[in-house]
């Protein structure tokens, strides 16, 4: 049995403790469960949450096990290594299918039915592993994927036009990292083709702008990890943001990591596309129409995930 208004997070490092920080104004759950293997950890983020509050929604949260995630509808897992400064993410792979390996099937050996949110990096690589370590269907398992890839070039673009970033509608799609690409084929504000939207603002150049935003929200995260060691706050509205279309039922269009089955010809890895998400997780996936060489790098960018799956030392 799903418990509607139950919430699990796994891991409560920096990105872990926020995405719980904002779950807990969210309003979307009365319970939440942390679980940590530092368990002094897990317990002083559920206390230091908790004491938020009465100024929020009144909620349980508490310190955990699997065994009292068991019923929530959704488990975020955040646990495992982030990267240093000069590491990507997909460095980080063997490490954290290892801590997966002591993670997922306890969820599975538990019973969950729920959805099982992946935020931990490499997050679609992580994602293909939960997959296939959990037994949950398919579209059950998703990634944060470029969820906050895409609200990176949304706010990119909105400072750069002048204009509210909720009304900029631009995906960046593929890996959540190096072979990410933004699709500027179909970006468009209010409906206006972005190209006229930025010639009404003033901006004629269009292949230098698109290509300094798109390295820039690339590279986001390693700048933020230059200056502060760890990104996290950004992560965990993008969480927040999940969890609300889940329980909502909302059926919103979010760039998340899932299983591809052939869309756009590719197949058997998790990769960012825009999807309908819902109560069910993953509804139905949206093919934006792309250009040629947006097709090919989005291929490149798959490549990049089958060959890291590869090559990972345990199997899966
Ligand atoms: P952190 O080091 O602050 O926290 C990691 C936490 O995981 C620690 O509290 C640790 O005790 C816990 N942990 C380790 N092994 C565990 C296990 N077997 N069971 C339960 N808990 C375990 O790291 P941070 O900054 O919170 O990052 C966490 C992950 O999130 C990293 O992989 C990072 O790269 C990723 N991340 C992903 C983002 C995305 O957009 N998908 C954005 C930012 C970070
Ligand atoms: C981010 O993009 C590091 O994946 C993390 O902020």
């Amino acid at each position: 049995m799903v418990n509607n208004r139950k919430v699990a997070v796994v891991g409560c490092g920096f990105v872990g403790s926020s995405s719980a920080f904002a779950l807990m104004q969210s309003g979307l759950f009365s319970e939440m469960v942390l679980i940590d293997v530092d368990r002094a950890r897990a317990e002083g983020e559920a206390l230091d949450i908790a004491h938020g509050t009465p100024f929020a929604t009144p909620m349980k949260i508490y310190a955990g096990d699997y065994a009292d995630a068991a019923d929530a509808a959704i488990i975020v897992v955040t646990a495992g290594a982030a990267q240093k400064p000069g590491e990507t993410r997909l460095d980080l792979v063997n490490k954290n299918v290892r801590i997966f390996q002591g993670i997922i099937p306890q969820i599975r050996d538990s019973g969950f039915e729920g959805i099982l949110l992946i935020v931990s990096n490499p997050v679609d690589v992580l994602t293909y592993a939960a997959i296939k370590m959990s037994g949950l269907p398919e579209g059950h398992v998703i990634g944060s994927g470029t969820v906050l890839d895409s609200a990176r070039l949304q706010e990119a673009l909105g400072a750069h036009l002048g204009v509210d970033p909720r009304d900029v509608e631009a995906y960046v799609i593929g890996e959540h990292g190096d072979s990410e690409l933004a699709v500027w084929s179909s970006a468009d504000v209010a409906g206006v083709p972005l190209k006229d939207f930025c010639e009404m603002r003033g901006h004629f150049d269009h292949e230098e702008a698109e290509r300094r935003i798109a390295e820039d929200v690339k590279n986001a995260a390693y700048e933020i990890i230059d200056r502060k060691h760890a990104t996290y706050y950004g992560i965990a509205m993008s969480v927040k943001r999940l969890c609300t279309a889940i329980m909502r039922d909302e059926k919103c269009i979010l760039p998340i990591s899932a299983l591809m089955v052939g869309e756009y010809g590719i197949s058997d890895v998790a990769i960012s596309m825009p999807t309908i998400v819902g109560r069910d997780g993953v509804e139905c996936r949206v093919p934006i129409s792309l250009d040629e060489e947006e097709l090919a790098e989005l291929h490149r960018s798959a490549k990049a995930l089958r060959d890291v799956i590869d090559g990972i030392e345990v199997e899966l």
